[in-house]
């Protein structure tokens, strides 16, 4: 484990819901850190004086089946408190004698009303009597165990809320930790702070001269290279690295012509001039435009973007003499959906391409420094290191960058146009404060083109749309609820100002069941 210097955690046992990252995530923001660990990895855990806490996620298996996941006995005799949650709480249930029963009956899925029964403290200024909360499941607790109470109900399931005050057991049948439960955030404040007593001690800025020394540590004399493309991500752990081993770091930037305008020239400044790496740049855009001519597939598009990404970034890396490690952006919840507790993936709806993990062939060790960091911490690490906030506030950018926003085939002229609509755009949401409100916007450009008016001429130009969404890990997002008058503004910027479009759509749509680029 990379902090050592961690005093008291809580340990979160995923049992592969969706939404176990946002259980840490929650808990980091409170102040307190928090480590995720497969019910595998609890059977051989040893190091328990730390932990301050214990925390049983959700999970799509059942335990009204004999062989299901669970956790060893022995964490319950430790007098360490324990929040379960869903298949969490339903395990807790099991353990302790209740009885759980499936049934179409009982289910329930999205929005559910929760209503008080007793007082708790893990619901301390929750509610008054009911509260909104988001539900997802088919199993209910129908007998409470041994030595339990229950603190609430909902008109489906009587045992929503479940405590052993005694023990500091505790198990809740909804999600504190998705945003559509209101407050959410009490449970995990008062599960923290109330019952397990922790200190608010995490701060990710602090971490920076032990995460340098670690690199130094690591890497020695060696050299590191590393792909730039001025994300976050490759953003932070190149500065990271740099700070430990100064010119031993070789930056490559590919620039593909599939950046947004400016966009590569401004991150080479930044970098050169500001922090004076060492960086090797590679202009392909000609030969990115040439492999994709009349290509219109999407996952073809990215699969010919990547393959000739890598096989650029080897050539290159193979010039530079010496290199034993290779650095990498990975990021926390890369590191956990790797890792599934069931071993099952999500089916996959696109591939998605990032520099990242990428070049295996190239024998390389790995550096990679911000792996156990959410991208929320990455940014404010990114601060404290004195990177531009222009970089670490930018939204996510995919690898694949304009050639997934021209739909259908990708021509010099398309991607010129496009660049410029969404400068157009990117720039009035900065100078209107909306940005940093939204978690990801860009232009895109439709293949068809619509008659339009302008003076007294005709025009048959393309249509530009636009997208804003809000989102927590770009899992589900939601379309930003512009006012009108800045849409009304951003289309007569934008037509007034590109050639080449007449007309201006902005995308209503959330994921699911829309996903957030069109293709
Ligand atoms: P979707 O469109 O799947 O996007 O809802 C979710 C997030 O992933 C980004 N995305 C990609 N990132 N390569 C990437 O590196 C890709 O091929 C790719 N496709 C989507 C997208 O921008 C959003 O942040």
């Amino acid at each position: 484990m990379q902090f050592q210097n961690i005093k008291e955690k809580i340990l979160i046992i995923d049992f592969g819901s969706q939404v176990t990252k946002l259980i840490a995530r929650r808990v980091r923001d409170l102040g307190v850190y928090s480590e995720i660990i497969t019910p595998k990895d609890i059977k051989q855990f040893r190091n328990f004086e730390k932990v301050k806490g214990i925390i049983l996620s959700g999970g799509p298996s059942t335990v009204t089946k004999d062989k299901h996941q669970s956790v060893p006995k022995n964490i319950f005799s430790k007098k360490i408190p324990i929040l379960g949650i869903c298949y969490g709480h339903q395990l807790i249930a099991k353990i302790y004698g209740g009885k759980i029963r499936s049934s179409k009956k009982r289910r329930e899925f999205g929005r559910a009303i929760i209503i008080k029964k007793n007082n708790s403290l893990l619901t301390k200024n929750f509610f008054n009597s009911k509260k909104n909360v988001w539900m997802s499941h088919e199993d209910a607790v129908v007998k409470l165990p041994k030595n339990f109470r229950a603190i609430a109900y909902t008109q489906s399931s009587k045992l929503t809320i479940i405590e052993n005050r005694k023990e500091n057991i505790y198990g809740v049948q909804f999600h504190p930790e998705v945003t559509h439960t209101e407050n959410g955030k009490l449970i995990f404040k008062n599960f923290l702070f109330l019952i397990c007593k922790i200190k608010k001690k995490w701060n990710v800025s602090s971490q920076k001269i032990r995460l340098i020394q670690d690199i130094k540590q690591k890497v020695g004399n060696h050299k590191v290279i590393c792909a730039l493309s001025g994300g976050v991500d490759s953003s932070v752990a190149a500065l990271l690295i740099h700070k430990a081993i100064k010119k031993n770091l070789i930056c490559i930037m590919v620039d593909t012509g599939l950046m947004r305008k400016d966009e590569f020239k401004y991150t080479f400044k930044i970098f050169k001039n500001k922090y004076n790496f060492n960086i090797k740049l590679i202009n392909a855009s000609h030969l990115f435009l040439r492999k994709l001519k009349n290509i219109s597939n999407p996952e073809k598009k990215r699969k010919i973007i990547g393959a000739l990404f890598i096989k650029i970034f080897e050539r290159e890396s193979k010039k530079i003499k010496n290199i034993k490690f290779l650095a990498q952006g990975t990021l926390y919840p890369d590191i956990i959906e790797s890792r599934s507790s069931t071993g099952s993936k999500t089916s996959k709806i696109k591939s998605h391409h990032n520099v990242g993990g990428l070049p295996k062939k190239m024998n390389l060790k790995l550096v990679e420094p911000l792996k156990e960091f959410f991208k929320d911490e990455v940014r404010v690490l990114g601060n404290s290191l004195g990177l531009t906030r222009n970089i670490s506030y930018k939204h996510p950018f995919p690898g694949p960058g304009l050639g997934i926003r021209i739909i259908g085939n990708i021509t010099s002229e398309k991607i010129k146009i496009l660049q410029e609509a969404d400068y157009i755009y990117i720039n009035e949401l900065k100078n209107s404060g909306l940005y940093k409100k939204i978690w990801q916007a860009y232009a895109a450009l439709l293949p068809i083109k619509t008659v339009g008016v302008m003076g007294d001429s005709r025009t048959y130009e393309y249509t530009c749309l636009l997208r804003a969404v809000t989102s927590e890990d770009g899992m589900t997002a939601d379309y930003f609820n512009f006012p009108k008058t800045f849409l009304d503004k951003i289309s007569n910027k934008i037509v007034n100002n590109v050639k080449g479009i007449n007309r201006v759509l902005y995308d209503i749509s959330s994921k699911p069941p829309s996903t957030i680029e069109l293709e």
